[in-house]
């Protein structure tokens, strides 16, 4: 069975085919973000307009020397994201399905997160816990099965990958800024600035990253001479980012009992975030899993996934689903 998946819910625009037997044959992501980049964040109707222009080459890229003729389903994320964005990615997967006469499969963004892990490690069981952290979500689940989701925790405002994004945006760095975050906090000192780990004591597993933001902004109104500071504030805001997520991952794996980790979304990708986790297996005796790098960030490996593990609702082929809102819980 080959499904094909297609990813066009922000600034990617991602197409990959995934065989039942073999796993990934084909996966092609086109990045836009050079063309956001000098607007400091995702324009919503540039994306859309691109993820037109570029769907058809990624596609051709995905399939290979493989025959278009040979896919079984199309699965295409439905939300949540840019709701423009979104219809492009569905129009072009009902069109196509109609043209080739298989079933569509619309997938939660968030779910196919969840379950990227999956597509490289062959370990992963249910129940686990998992920490999906991204641009837009900052939640910790306790997954029971497929389709089976408990929100434990989540951001009370801005997500942590935002924090990320807006902090870099301050310290004039590109976007998205958590990567450069990452790159430029190796040289600095994460005890130069004590900012605040907002809701580390509380003993409830919601997070908040909106004041450790603002903090970041009132830290560098003070300072004169703010090029000098930059690797200090941005291995200061990293450790203290960080150390919250560490602090609320440790709650909810004693909370729960549970004894596996999974790591999903852009974050997934900061070394520091993965290394404090992986340390948690020896202190903790739990599992600790992440995604390649490539599937923690936007990609439609894990839309043919999770697609593959669902069946077709041939009731309502070709009608839109596409909601720019999707709470988790009512997948
Ligand atoms: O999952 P994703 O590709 O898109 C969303 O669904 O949001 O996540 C993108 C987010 C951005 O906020 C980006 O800055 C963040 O992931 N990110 C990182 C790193 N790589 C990507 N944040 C911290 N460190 C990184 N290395
Ligand atoms: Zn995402």
């Amino acid at each position: 069975m080959l499904t094909l998946g297609i990813e066009t819910s922000c600034d990617e625009t991602a197409v990959a085919i995934y065989d039942s037997g073999k796993g990934i044959v084909g996966e092609s992501v086109f990045s836009q973000i050079d063309m956001h980049a000098e607007y400091g964040g995702v324009v919503p109707e540039l994306a859309s307009r691109d993820h037109c222009l570029k769907i058809i080459s990624v596609l051709e890229e995905a399939l290979g020397k493989g025959k278009i003729e040979d896919i079984d389903q199309i699965a295409y994320t439905s939300g949540p994201g840019l709701l423009g964005a979104l219809l492009v990615g569905e129009s072009f997967a009902h069109g196509l399905a109609a043209g080739l006469g298989v079933p569509t499969i619309p997938v939660h963004h968030l779910e196919a997160h969840l379950m990227a892990p999956a597509l490289d490690f062959d370990d992963i069981n249910f129940p686990f816990i998992s920490l999906l952290v991204s641009g837009g979500h900052s939640l910790i689940i306790d997954v029971k099965g497929l389709g089976e989701y408990s929100i434990l925790g989540e951001s009370q405002d801005d997500a942590v990958g935002e924090a990320f994004d807006k902090v870099g945006k301050l310290l004039k760095l590109p976007y998205p800024g958590g990567p450069h975050i990452e790159r430029i906090a190796k040289e600095g000192n994460p005890k130069k600035f004590n900012y605040p780990r907002p809701m580390i004591n509380k003993n409830n597993l919601d997070l908040s990253f909106s004041g450790l933001k603002t903090a970041v902004l009132y830290s560098i109104r003070d300072l004169d001479n703010l090029d000098e500071h930059i690797p200090d504030i941005a291995a200061s805001f990293q450790r203290a980012a960080i150390d919250v997520l560490v602090s609320k991952i440790k709650k909810s794996m004693l909370q729960t009992s549970r004894d596996t980790l999974i790591l999903a979304g852009g974050v997934a990708a900061n070394g520091l975030l993965r290394k404090e986790m992986s340390n948690l297996e020896n202190e903790m005796g739990i599992k600790v899993r992440y995604p390649a790098m490539k599937h923690c960030t936007d990609n439609a490996a894990m839309i043919a996934y999770l697609g593959s593990l669902k069946t077709p609702n041939l009731s309502n082929q070709g009608q839109s689903c596409a909601r720019p809102r999707w709470p988790l819980n009512e997948v």
